[in-house]
């Protein structure tokens, strides 16, 4: 009899988390935990988790992922997105364990005209992207067995993201005012958390070949690119049903014209061509995936 691997999953009540405990229920045993079961800003936690669990698959799905906030609040961002992960690939290590991250688009600055590629050099115009690429790069230090994805542009059918904001507004008011001039790749978390399921099957399965052949940083978003605007757009078009019809116009602004107090890069599109040729998986188009999404968010407001 084979036995299941341990498999912790660390931010199991976030956007990606919730999808990784529906994608890896049938591959292992496993342990998913929120901010009541770690906090990630306290070390000794973080040891004292894996050490409990002993897993040989840890998925760490927990961020700092308040990109504006971030601006004011640098040491914790800091503390959740770089010294706890820096823990975690410890760890993993320890127990030879397989540690897999996430990462973000928006390490880059956006002056890039095409797809940027992992060998591209990061520049990050705000604090989370700094503390998120002091996370790759402490995971990096300590080496071992990992795999970080950097991706773009999270949402889903749960948690708190730009598709649940415009479906919420759309049903306050009739016009919405969206960002027109930053390009990414709308990427769901139930691509993401497939294809994770898919990679991490492999690697464990030995399907593709030893550490040094996999290990490393890849880009992993859907394909295609669209504006926020764009996106917004493409959201009312399919939102119909959802909406009972009451679909508000879109009004197409510019960055400049809707203040932050983080920096957000013009151009995040990620090329996926590594994660492609390396272990053959390539996530969908974004509008097909948004079909996806917004069709579970029917069958769900259906069955209520
Ligand atoms: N969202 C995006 O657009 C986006 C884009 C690019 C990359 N990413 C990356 O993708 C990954 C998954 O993101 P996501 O969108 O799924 O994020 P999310 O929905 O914000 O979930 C993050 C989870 O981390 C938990 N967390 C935060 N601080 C914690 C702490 N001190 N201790 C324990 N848990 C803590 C949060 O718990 P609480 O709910 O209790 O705060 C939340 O459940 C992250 O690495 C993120 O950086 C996201």
């Amino acid at each position: 009899m084979s036995v299941r691997p341990q498999v912790l999953i660390v931010g199991g009540a976030g956007q990606v988390g919730l999808e990784l405990q529906r994608s890896f229920r049938e591959f292992g045993e496993v342990t998913a935990v929120d901010r009541e079961g770690v906090d990630l800003a306290v070390p000794d936690q973080v040891r004292e988790l894996v050490r409990n669990v002993k897993p040989s698959v840890i998925l760490n799905a927990a961020a700092y992922t308040a990109v504006d906030r971030a601006e004011s609040e640098t040491a914790l961002a800091m503390a959740i997105n770089c010294q706890a992960p820096r823990i975690l690939a410890e760890e993993a290590e320890r127990l030879g364990a397989l540690l897999v991250h996430y990462s973000t688009d928006y390490i880059f600055d956006g002056s890039k005209l095409g797809p940027w590629t992992e060998t591209d050099e990061p520049n990050p115009l705000n604090s989370y992207g700094a503390s998120k690429l002091a996370g790759e790069q402490a995971i990096g230090q300590v080496g071992g067995k990992y795999l970080i994805f950097r991706t773009s542009w999270v949402y889903g059918p749960h948690g708190s993201n730009f598709l649940l904001t415009m479906l919420r507004l759309a049903r306050q008011r009739d016009q919405i005012s969206v960002v027109d001039d930053q390009n990414g790749s709308p990427t769901t978390s139930i691509e993401l958390a497939d294809a994770t399921h898919r990679i991490v099957r492999g690697v464990m399965a030995g399907q593709f070949g030893a550490t040094e052949d996999w290990a490393g940083l890849y880009h992993m978003t859907c394909s295609g690119s669209t504006t926020w605007c764009g996106f917004a757009q493409r959201i009312f078009a399919r939102a119909g049903k959802l909406l009972d019809g009451k679909i508000p116009t879109v009004k197409p602004i510019s960055s400049a014209d809707y203040p932050t107090p983080a920096k957000r890069p013009h151009n995040s599109v990620l090329s996926n061509e590594k994660l492609q040729d390396r272990f053959a998986v390539q996530l969908q188009h974004w509008e097909n995936a948004l079909d996806t999404v917004i069709e579970e968010l029917s069958q769900a407001s259906l069955s209520r």
